[in-house]
């Protein structure tokens, strides 16, 4: 495994750092407040952050996957929340298209998606259909030239603020995975209902909708890859997706490891600072651990695919211990802090508060485990 990144990979890392820290740190007030960075994702745009891996000829940077890492721990470490809006927009949002798409369909789309015209989001969970992503109740009849669909999804990332939705329904309910099919469909397809928008405990700023498909008519050629295959798709995509949740947990330890290192070294408390007193020591000692660990966990995985390697088992494993890192770690950090860790005057209780979901979406911890044992 190679832990030593290229000078390219090390000056995209510098550039979306200092992008990070100059231009939205001061809009996180702003996303707390529940405001979707619309003005961030154009400047990202500009600067090609949304189309990294979309090859050059599509109209996106061609970068490689490690320096797309990379970018979204560094995004994380600052906000979490445009970190997921680009992970998502990009690993299950854009890639499928990417992947699985047609000529024509990657020239109408990417390019787009690249340059963040459109944003992306991947319409797969329903209410009834979360963890068991095969049960999905969604139903997509074909009718002459067009496919009419009808059901609902759930915790939709990015949706109703996404031109282009990855959506996954049954063209077969009696095959189970075998019979659901992916489209492609835009926000504004009559039939396309953007419903509530959660109230979520953490990563404000980005939106998590429901949306109900109410005889959406689309045209046959939205759909993705072939009919019937659409659960491949939404795996493959998610494999790779989980890396980049890997890298989002892990850049939130790093920024609540960071914050209380600094905080424990200038604290004061019985004539010495907090880092010298051995039970503050000895918890960031673990801490720092557990960083290091979910790092290495999270690069391996990384490698492996930027190689065009099978990732499946590494990304789960990194999801399942970065995620874990994250909900550690800035549970700690707050210790650390004290009762000035349960103020909004530092920023430790928002990591702690957007850490959580880290372990839930793009496949619960428990799923983690079944990937992970499957492949052993
Ligand atoms: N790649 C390609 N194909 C795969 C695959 C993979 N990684 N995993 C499974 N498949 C294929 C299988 O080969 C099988 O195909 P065949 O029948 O032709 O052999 C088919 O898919 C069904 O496989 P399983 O029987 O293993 O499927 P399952 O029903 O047992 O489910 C699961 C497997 C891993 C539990 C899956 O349901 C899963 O990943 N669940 C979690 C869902 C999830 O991650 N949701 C996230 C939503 S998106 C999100 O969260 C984004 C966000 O907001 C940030």
């Amino acid at each position: 495994m190679n832990l030593q990144f290229t000078e390219e990979q090390l000056m995209v890392q510098d550039m979306v750092r200092d992008f990070a820290q100059s231009e939205i740190t001061p809009f996180i007030e702003k996303m707390e407040e529940g405001e979707f960075p619309r003005e961030i994702l154009k400047k990202m745009g500009d600067l090609g952050l949304m189309g990294m891996t979309t090859p050059e000829e599509l109209g996106g940077a061609g970068m490689d996957f490690t320096s797309y890492i990379l970018a979204i721990n560094e995004l994380s470490k600052v906000s979490p929340v445009v970190a997921v809006i680009l992970a998502v927009h990009t690993s299950v949002g854009t890639n499928p298209i990417l992947y699985f798409g047609t000529d024509e369909q990657k020239k109408k789309y990417i390019p787009k998606l690249a340059r963040g015209e459109y944003l992306g989001a991947f319409c797969l969970t329903e209410a009834e259909a979360g963890s068991d992503a095969a049960s999905i109740r969604t139903r997509a009849v074909k009718s002459a030239d067009n496919y009419v669909l009808n059901g609902s999804k759930v915790f939709i990332t990015n949706g109703g603020e996404a031109e282009v939705n990855i959506v996954f329904a049954s063209t077969n309910p009696e095959k189970g995975a075998r019979g659901i099919s992916a489209f492609i469909v835009e926000k504004d397809t009559p039939g396309f209902i953007v419903g509530k928008n959660e109230e979520k405990m953490g990563l404000h700023g980005s939106k998590t909708v429901q949306i109900t498909f109410e005889n959406m008519k689309i045209p046959a050629s939205q759909l993705l890859g072939e009919e019937n295959h659409g659960f491949k798709i939404a795996m493959a995509n998610l494999d790779v997706g989980r890396i980049g949740i890997a890298a989002q947990a892990l850049g939130i330890a790093e920024a609540a490891l960071d914050a209380s290192i600094e905080y424990a070294k200038q604290r004061v408390q019985f004539g010495k600072p907090i880092a010298q007193q051995q039970g503050v020591g000895f918890k960031l000692a673990d801490m720092a651990t557990m960083v290091e660990a979910a790092k290495l966990l999270v690069y391996k995985a990384t490698d492996l695919n930027n190689r065009g390697k099978d990732c499946s088992k590494e990304a789960s494993m990194a999801k399942l211990l970065a995620s874990r890192a994250a909900v550690q770690v800035t549970t700690e950090a707050i210790q650390v802090f004290g009762g000035y860790g349960y103020t909004k005057d530092y920023p430790v209780e928002r990591y702690f508060r957007d850490a959580k979901i880290t372990e839930i979406y793009e496949g619960t911890s428990e799923i983690q485990r079944i990937v992970i044992s499957k492949n052993l």
